[in-house]
């Protein structure tokens, strides 16, 4: 069950695509991550309150542009108010979760390593693929169904999740 406010985000709303979230894309919980990443910048561990999650920001299919929007290994925060990254890692390009394994905290860019995810609940950090490197988290971060359609337009699926043991499932990314 999701702890979502009922505010959020409008999913595949265009009035709210990427870069939106820069100009106040509106909503409580896109928000309550940008209070978080100001809140980081000063004190990680003390920030945990009212940033518990879930769930995927969407049950709904996701468009996250094209392969082309993704020209070089990065970890995006385009997507983050559905809860996601788009990553491009060595020759693939995914879609993780961007909730925390350990107990549904944000997860968001290292402000001050663009190739690290940190979590907002107990300070866990995760490489571009992942994988938990520090902190109490356990689990990689699970991934989700994503596909090119007819159009070209790389779609993201996030009633189908992917842990760490099938990340070898093509459907769990996109081969770039
Ligand atoms: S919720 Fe992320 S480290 Fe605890």
């Amino acid at each position: 069950m999701s702890t979502r406010p009922s505010q959020d985000c409008q999913p595949n709303d265009p009035s709210a695509e990427a870069g939106d979230r820069e100009n106040g894309g509106g909503t409580e919980a896109c928000f309550g991550r940008r209070t978080f990443f100001a809140i980081t910048s000063g004190c990680l561990l003390c920030s945990a309150a009212g940033t518990n999650r879930a769930h995927a920001g969407t049950d709904r299919p996701i468009d996250v542009g094209t392969v082309k929007d993704y020209p070089k290994d990065e970890i995006s925060e385009k997507f983050i108010r559905y809860d996601i990254f788009i990553i491009r890692n060595t020759g693939k390009l995914y879609a993780s979760t961007a909730i925390c394994p350990h107990k549904g905290n944000y997860l968001l860019l290292d402000p001050q390593n663009p190739g690290r995810i940190i979590c907002s609940g107990h300070d866990s950090n995760f490489d571009p693929e992942g994988i938990p490197t520090g902190g109490p988290a356990r689990r990689a971060l699970a991934r989700y169904a994503i596909s090119v359609n007819d159009k070209g337009r790389v779609i993201v699926d996030t009633s189908r999740e992917f842990p760490q043991a099938q990340w070898g499932d093509k459907a769990s990314y996109v081969a770039v």
